[in-house]
């Protein structure tokens, strides 16, 4: 089984914890993408979806599924019912490496705004401990220095992501060789540095179930 159908059939498998009547968060990437497409299939089921970047906003679109801002969303309901997602790690805390699709920030909101994170991976992405991929972090560009300053400090090596600007207009840096064990405690630490948006550790909004597609079928974590 190649990774694309791996990716194809946790996809699908997401599709259970879509319940109708209620808006979904929708995260972004290749196997957000394949989600996408599969919702499409409930789109008159739910009230609608909230994406977590311009891309997701335009393929839900694409596809007739009614996208709502999230500030509108929480409006008609307290929560969404559920965020799906993929990742670029994860470790067997369920914490999660993303931003590897530079939507870290707005995935962290949309997340943070729903009830149940579900991380839909193939078995690729799983760890022992998070830092292997390197860490994205969403910057002011004025803080440049100041941040990379911090991710050396941390024993990491940053590096801007080159020609690559956020929806929010901010810039990357991606940091390289870090060792991750306690992920909560990473997350705190560039979180508290001034200039920084968000990181893609995602501790306090780790999943709450991965699915993970492996070539026997999908696991549930
Ligand atoms: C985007 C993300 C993605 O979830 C992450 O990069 C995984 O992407 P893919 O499903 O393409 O492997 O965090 O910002």
């Amino acid at each position: 089984m190649t990774q694309d159908e791996m990716k194809q059939q946790v996809a699908e498998a997401a599709l259970k914890y879509v319940e109708a009547g209620t808006i979904v968060g929708v995260g972004t990437g290749s196997t957000a993408n394949m989600f996408i497409d599969a919702l499409a299939s409930k789109k008159d089921e739910i009230i609608g979806a909230v994406a977590s970047s311009n891309a997701t906003a335009d393929r839900l679109a694409g596809h007739g599924i009614k996208v709502m801002e999230l500030n509108d969303a929480l409006n008609i309901v307290d929560s969404l019912s559920v965020y799906i997602d993929g990742a670029d790690e994860f470790d067997p805390g369920r914490n999660l490496t993303k931003g590897g699709g530079g939507a870290l920030t707005r995935e962290k909101i949309v997340a943070a705004a729903s009830d149940q994170f579900i991380c839909i991976v193939d078995e690729s992405k799983q760890v022992d401990y998070l830092g292997a991929y390197p860490l994205p972090i969403e910057v002011i560009p004025m803080a440049q220095e100041l941040v990379a300053g911090v991710a050396i400090e941390l024993g990491g090596r940053p590096v801007v992501r080159e020609g690559f600007i956020t929806d929010n207009g901010n810039i990357i840096i991606d940091v390289h060789d870090l060792k991750i064990t306690d992920a909560l405690g990473v997350e705190d630490h560039l979180n508290k540095v001034p200039g920084v948006v968000t990181n893609g550790v995602f501790s306090h909004q780790g999943a709450n179930v991965v699915l993970m597609a492996t070539p026997d079928g999908v696991r549930v974590i």
